[in-house]
């Protein structure tokens, strides 16, 4: 009996212990909603562990972490936005079907809705054979997903390791590419809107699409101009290493072809 209950309390110190070493790692960026997330997921084992920062954008924060396993994750946290952040997150969300109820003038319901986009985004994908890293769970403005990289390292984005690749190899990433490109539009019925040669790591030899909070489904009124951008970005990065040989009016004809098929 005594013994039991010294056990539990040396489980509460522990617990105690660790939550400390959290609010260390994440306290000066951090508000207390943030936190509350961040432990919210930790008590259900998500996040055991928040071991350094991956990547520190004006938006958004990536960590690299552990589960409660002690496998590797990545957190991504949305932080308190710029009045251009919020101005792009109005634009992809209030022009898609699935998110016309969003309360006006609530900038945390916002964030939280363009987290939850990302992580319905990235299921969409995965489900559709896109590859995009595995998401875990959300919690208010917190995303945990597959971590891709080793040992705490990121793995490359493509504009970091191109120009050290073999030709072949590059033609090989483009094609793949492109066809989970089509996978993400044909099949999962949404269209990226960011993709660059900065949201696409390379990891195992294979490249993967990242950063999908923006990704809208073919009904957005913007869907079109979006793929559009998407495609000459595409063609414009990779035709300064390889030849194309697909001609950019054939693929936006396919893939419009698709978008026109799921919208009606
Ligand atoms: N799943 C992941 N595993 C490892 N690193 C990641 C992962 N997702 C993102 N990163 C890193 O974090 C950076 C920022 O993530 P991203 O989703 O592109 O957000 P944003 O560009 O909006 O800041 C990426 O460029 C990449 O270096
Ligand atoms: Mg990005």
């Amino acid at each position: 009996m005594v013994k039991a209950r010294r056990l539990k309390r040396r489980r509460e110190e522990e617990r105690r212990r660790k939550d400390r070493d959290l609010i260390k790692t994440v306290e000066e960026v951090f508000d207390s909603f943030t936190l509350s997330h961040v432990f919210r997921l930790e008590k259900k084992g998500i996040i055991w562990e928040l071991k350094g920062v991956v990547s520190s954008g004006k938006e958004a924060r990536v960590y690299w972490g552990k589960d409660k396993r002690g496998n590797d994750i990545a957190v991504k946290i949305y932080l308190s936005a710029t009045a251009e952040f919020r101005k792009s997150i109005k634009k992809y969300i209030l022009g898609d079907p699935r998110f016309e109820s969003i309360p006006r003038g609530n900038f945390r319901k916002l964030i939280y809705e363009w987290t939850r986009k990302e992580y319905r985004n990235l299921k969409k994908m995965k489900k559709s054979g896109v590859r995009v890293p595995e998401p875990y769970s959300f919690s208010g403005n917190v995303l945990v997903m597959e971590f891709l990289g080793e040992s705490g390292y990121r793995a490359p984005l493509i504009v970091e390791v191109i120009e050290e690749l073999p030709i072949e190899e590059i033609q090989g990433y483009f094609d793949d590419i492109i066809e989970n490109y089509k996978r993400m539009v044909c099949g999962a019925g949404l269209i990226h809107a960011d993709l660059s040669e900065y949201n696409i790591m390379v990891w195992q030899d294979k490249p993967w699409i990242i950063d999908v909070s923006q990704a809208v489904a073919l009904g957005h009124p913007n869907a079109q101009e979006f793929l559009e951008r998407d495609i000459v970005n595409l063609l414009r990065f990779f035709g300064k290493f390889i030849d194309i040989t697909y001609s950019e009016n054939d693929l936006l004809e396919e893939l419009s072809r698709c978008l026109i098929e799921m919208e009606g």
